[in-house]
């Protein structure tokens, strides 16, 4: 939803700007979301299902066309800014600028005739939250670059390429959700994604009474790139092992328990827990679905929790904070579920939490979040909102 155009909203804050720093014609306005998952973690990569969906924090960016081949770029929430040439496309040692200038590689690899542009951008969506605020980053450039340069690109188009972006110039391997869920958001739809085929579902997400809290760890672990990416190589380690005698098999997506008691588990017990958390993942996404169809919800919470002890214990990927804040509410009734969200190590989790109880849950747990883990908490309330698009004057 476009946010009014009062003086003070994020998109009349980055106009405002760029107005002051680039005088002319008014820019383009786009606003690109961050976004929740559900449930279906470290699926996408593997061909499998994600139910994620689009959020009320976005990326808000102004841009317009120049005449020369140059590119300015201002972080205005990082007081920072960037000259560099369409010419000369290398990543900065500031490293957010990274975010835009893989866009840019990619459109020209792919040979669109594009021009030196401005850009100032700011956003609401919290930095290392694990809430996307890079592919939602990277959906604006994209968004705004097709626009500005009259390229053509569809939807999709434009979310793969700002998926290749992230893999080949920011050199983060990750799959294709957050880009995705960044431009096809729905208001108050959840997207049921097969990473496979690329084919989509959304189901209204039936929520009455029942708030999706996000409980921020403030924890970045500069684990997480490299982690992420070595769980990737785990999960094609298992599907090799598993080829060599069901050719057959493509990716988890084609594998069953069997096969990894077979193939797998003898071999690496490591890469078989791995590959066990991801095979079950897929089939207990299917089965949330069909909770969400029947508006159960408690049901639904039950398998965020059982997500949860799998990305904690089989798949390695939670850290104590997050632990601790789910182990913090598994017991409320007030909770229906939870668990960490995202690639893991740091970030958020994800709740499930009524309505009238959401301001005394975060009351509760902060004291004790602080006491033990030595940090700050920080609650959002997300609600699910509309994908990518043009901030109308
Ligand atoms: C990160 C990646 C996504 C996805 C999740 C884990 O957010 O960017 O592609 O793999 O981790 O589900």
């Amino acid at each position: 939803m476009a946010p009014s155009s009062s003086t003070s909203s994020p998109s009349s804050l980055v106009k405002n700007e760029f107005l002051a720093r680039f005088p002319g014609a008014a820019p383009l306005i786009v606003r690109s979301p961050g976004r929740v998952n559900l449930i279906g973690e470290h699926t996408d990569y593997n061909h499998g299902f994600v139910l994620p969906a689009a959020i009320d924090k976005a990326i808000y960016l102004a841009a317009a066309s120049r005449p020369d081949n140059e590119i300015h770029l201002v972080a205005l929430d990082l007081r920072k800014s960037y000259n560099g040439s369409l010419d000369k496309l290398v990543s900065s040692p500031m490293h957010w600028p990274d975010y835009l200038l893989g866009v840019v590689q990619q459109l020209v690899l792919e040979g669109h005739p594009l021009g030196g542009f401005n850009i100032v951008f700011a956003g609401d969506i919290p930095l290392g939250a694990g809430m996307s605020s890079s592919a939602a980053l990277e959906c604006a450039t994209a968004f705004a670059l097709n626009q500005l340069f009259d390229l053509g690109l569809d939807t999709l188009a434009m979310v793969t390429l700002a998926q290749k972006a992230e893999n080949r110039f920011v050199g983060v391997q990750c799959g294709i959700m957050d880009q995705f869920a960044s431009m096809f958001g729905r208001r108050d739809q959840v997207i049921r994604l097969d990473c496979d085929s690329l084919q989509y579902t959304y189901f209204p997400l039936q929520l009455d009474g029942i708030r999706i809290v996000l409980l921020d760890t403030h924890v970045h672990h500069s684990l997480a790139s490299s982690e992420y990416n070595t769980r990737r190589r785990q999960c094609e380690t298992g599907v090799r092992l598993i080829r060599e005698n069901c050719p057959e098999v493509a990716s988890l997506r084609d594998v069953t328990l069997d096969m990894l008691d077979s193939y797998v588990a003898p071999v690496d017990q490591l890469v078989d827990r791995r590959c066990r958390f991801i095979v079950g993942e897929n089939a207990r996404l299917l089965a949330a679905t069909e909770d969400l169809k029947r508006g159960d919800l408690t049901a639904f919470g039950q398998k965020m929790f059982e997500t949860h002890q799998g990305l904690s214990r089989e798949y390695e990927v939670s850290c104590p904070e997050l632990d601790f804040l789910v182990d913090q509410v598994r017991d409320d009734p007030a909770v229906l579920g939870a668990r960490m969200m995202g690639g893991g190590f740091g970030g958020c989790t994800i709740n499930l939490v009524k309505a009238e109880a959401v301001d005394a849950l975060a009351g509760r747990i902060a004291p004790v979040y602080r006491k033990e883990m030595k940090r700050e908490l920080t609650a959002y309330v997300a609600r699910i909102e509309d994908g990518t698009s043009v901030v109308p004057d």
